[in-house]
């Protein structure tokens, strides 16, 4: 089958776009507020961009409160989510008004970052320290402005925690991260396989 996303013809009930682009990882976003009020919210559409220097991105469908606050603060954490924490990471999606904070909704500890205000998720196995490089309006192919929003962020410092280093390694078994599919679906688990990549001097 074929659809055209822009007519929402696939006949599904629900769009399957989210189950195609999938596992994604979820960047668990902590920000404050211009009046200090600390709020943190899930987002998938979430990823590393570049290395050298660190970047990552998630996008903001509307100008949701994490994506309002980087624009008034410049600064963000992304908290990794383990599958300890997948309860309360959920109950941070909810759609709470802009002056209350999900870390009290969902009864988070926190505990200061380094070197950005905003404090990370005390429990998580890591978390990147950002500072806003670029917030884009996304347009689509016509060139017409969408109602999303593209965050992205330096990586100004890492923090993880030395329970998860293993063999001088982020030890991602022992993380247990917890991934978004589409519909109402998570992906925890997986087997690990390692591959090295061809080099055209050594392998041709
Ligand atoms: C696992 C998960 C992933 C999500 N990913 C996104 C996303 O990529 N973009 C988005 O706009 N909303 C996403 N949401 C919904 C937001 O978390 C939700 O709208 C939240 O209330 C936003 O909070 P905020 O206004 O405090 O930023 C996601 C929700 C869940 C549970």
């Amino acid at each position: 089958m074929h659809y055209a996303p822009d007519k929402r013809d696939h006949g599904f009930k629900h769009d399957p776009l989210k189950a195609i682009v999938a596992p994604r990882p979820i960047g668990w976003i902590s920000t404050l507020s211009k009046s200090g009020i600390a709020n943190i919210a899930p987002y998938s559409f979430f990823n590393a961009i570049a290395s050298s220097p660190d970047m990552v991105c998630f996008s903001s469908g509307g100008m949701k409160d994490s994506a309002q606050n980087i624009k008034d603060t410049g600064e963000f954490v992304c908290n990794y989510v383990s599958q300890s924490l997948t309860q309360k990471m959920v109950h941070t999606s909810i759609d709470a008004p802009h002056d209350v904070s999900e870390f009290e909704l969902a009864e988070l500890e926190f505990e200061a970052s380094k070197v950005v205000a905003p404090a990370r998720v005390k429990e998580t196995p890591a978390a990147l320290e950002c500072k806003l490089a670029d917030i884009i309006q996304v347009k689509n192919a016509a060139g017409e402005l969408t109602n999303n929003f593209l965050i992205i962020g330096e990586v100004v410092s890492v923090y993880i925690n030395d329970d998860f280093i293993t063999d001088g390694r982020f030890d991602v078994e022992k993380a247990e991260p917890v991934t978004r599919l589409g519909y109402l679906d998570y992906q925890k688990g997986g087997e690990l396989f390692e591959m090295r990549r061809p080099l055209w001097k050594a392998d041709k």
